[in-house]
């Protein structure tokens, strides 16, 4: 069978299809998914197509998928492009290595190595390793499985054998942790959500009252996990205080630091992640403030060789062969088999900007931050609905003391979704049961007065649903 063309024909058809795209897309243009279905044609057939309905077809794409490249798009932890590690993008693919072994991805599995070396510094894990995963979930769920491993080595072979562990998050925390909880045997139920204080950060003392009553009840306390940089505020977890507890007990304690990690990146903003070194793993993701395409994520090992110890087996036959390169067979360290190269992207981006062009990103973002707090302060309609300790805003239009909760989150859901339609992609979210506008900055192309005009337009879009104006 011939190809239908070749990787120079492509590279021209996607050529085609950059300079075919409007100078500037919409940010949210996607209709409802049955209209949208009317729209495009999205069948498959038992015939193939030509060339040009192909590029018709890529364009289409990108038309209608929002432009989270655009510094209006502040709905998400990810946005921006970061031009070097789209190229290193476009490479992976063409490469097509996969990370099982050093044989098929040998470029890959030194810059991996290398990108691991220098995360671990980040963190103060002196002699730790990591492996590469698909996403802070993956990472959060290795996480657990280190913990469960460190603790109960036989489960990897036996099973749980009728044990209840029991792990232990904020009620903060991301939810990934539960899906972690499920696929390990855990159980969700056996996730306990440990309150946090008034800055949205895990209460010590209460994650030491829940370890009691586990302990009471014949269960088996075996994971603490904190978060670095909460999903809806920000709020980063006190590691010292939590260190000690796990110590006293024997606990795993990770830090969920997809969001906040890079922090570490700058000398100014570094303390929000202070003792980092105390934790046993950290999850950290490169595609959300470091804005690599996703998926591309890590998670980091104090102790190493634990990976391997966890999620090796099987492979030996046909895979794993015990050449001169075994050592670096990444495969033995990882749940996945085919798992992409996603070293590269990141390792471009990296090569490119150096560790210092992160850092500034960083600070150039909090400086953005600080400006937003300050001119929602100053605005008698704008209230803030928590601490922004980081780079998310939680506020929210509140024209009267006298509307209810229920009403004030009506209202700004309607806010949300008149900007979106006027080309501003914000969302909403829920803090210790008040809802607002959730504004995450993590596109280091944002400026003060990007954000001066997204509050000019919140509060105009809510003078008009709220006064009718
Ligand atoms: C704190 C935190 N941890 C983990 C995740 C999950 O990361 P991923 O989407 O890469 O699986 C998120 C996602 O928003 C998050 O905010």
């Amino acid at each position: 069978m011939s190809k239908p063309f070749s990787v120079k024909q492509s590279l021209a058809m996607l050529q085609q299809v950059i300079e075919q795209l409007p100078a500037k897309r919409k940010v949210a243009p996607a209709p409802s998914a049955p209209e949208l279905q009317e729209t495009l044609d999205i069948s498959l057939n038992n015939q193939g197509v030509d060339t040009e309905q192909l590029v018709c077809a890529a364009k289409a794409y990108l038309e209608y998928n929002p432009d989270v490249s655009q510094v209006a798009f502040y709905k998400l932890l990810y946005s921006g492009l970061n031009t070097p590690a789209l190229l290193g993008d476009w490479v992976t693919s063409l490469s097509n290595a996969t990370m099982h072994t050093y044989q098929v991805s040998p470029v890959a599995t030194l810059m991996e190595l290398e990108l691991i070396k220098q995360w671990n510094n980040l963190v103060g894990f002196t002699q730790g390793d990591g492996v590469m995963v698909s996403g802070g979930s993956q990472a959060n769920l290795i996480a657990m499985l280190l913990a469960r491993h460190k603790r109960c080595p036989d489960i990897k072979t036996k099973g749980l054998q009728g044990q209840t562990l029991v792990a232990f998050v904020s009620d903060q925390a991301h939810y990934s942790s539960l899906k972690a909880a499920n696929v390990l045997g855990i159980g969700s139920d056996n996730l306990i959500a440990v309150s946090s204080d008034d800055q949205g950060r895990l209460d010590p003392q209460a994650l030491e009252f829940a370890i009691q009553s586990a302990l009471a009840k014949g269960h088996t306390p075996f994971f603490v996990g904190l978060t670095a940089g909460t999903t809806v505020i920000g709020a980063y977890d006190p590691i010292q205080p939590s260190s000690l507890i796990a110590k006293k007990y024997d606990l795993w304690l990770h830090v969920d630091g997809a969001w906040g990690a890079p922090v570490l990146f700058s000398s100014e903003h570094r303390h929000l992640l202070a003792d980092s070194e105390l934790a046993d793993s950290v999850t950290w993701d490169a595609h959300k403030l470091m804005n690599v395409p996703v998926t591309a994520a890590v998670i980091l090992v104090k102790q190493s060789g634990l990976l391997r110890q966890a999620c090796s087996g099987g492979g030996g036959d046909y895979l794993f062969h015990s050449d001169e390169n075994e050592a670096y067979n990444l495969g033995e360290r990882s749940i996945q088999c085919g798992r992409r190269a996603d070293a590269l992207k990141v390792w471009m981006s990296w090569k490119a900007i150096g560790s210092q062009g992160f850092s500034d990103k960083i600070d150039h973002l909090f400086d953005c931050k600080t400006h937003c707090v300050e001119q929602i302060e100053s605005i008698s309609e704008l209230q803030m609905l928590a601490p922004a300790a980081y780079l998310n805003v939680l506020f929210r239009y509140q024209p009267s003391e006298e509307l209810d909760e229920q009403q004030l989150r009506q209202l700004n859901i309607a806010i949300c979704k008149k900007l979106k339609a006027q080309g501003t992609y914000i969302d909403y979210a829920t803090y210790k049961g008040r809802s607002g506008i959730r504004l995450i900055l993590a596109n280091s192309d944002c400026q003060r007065s990007d954000i001066d005009d997204m509050l000019l337009a919140c509060i105009s879009a809510g003078d008009e649903i709220y006064k009718g104006k």
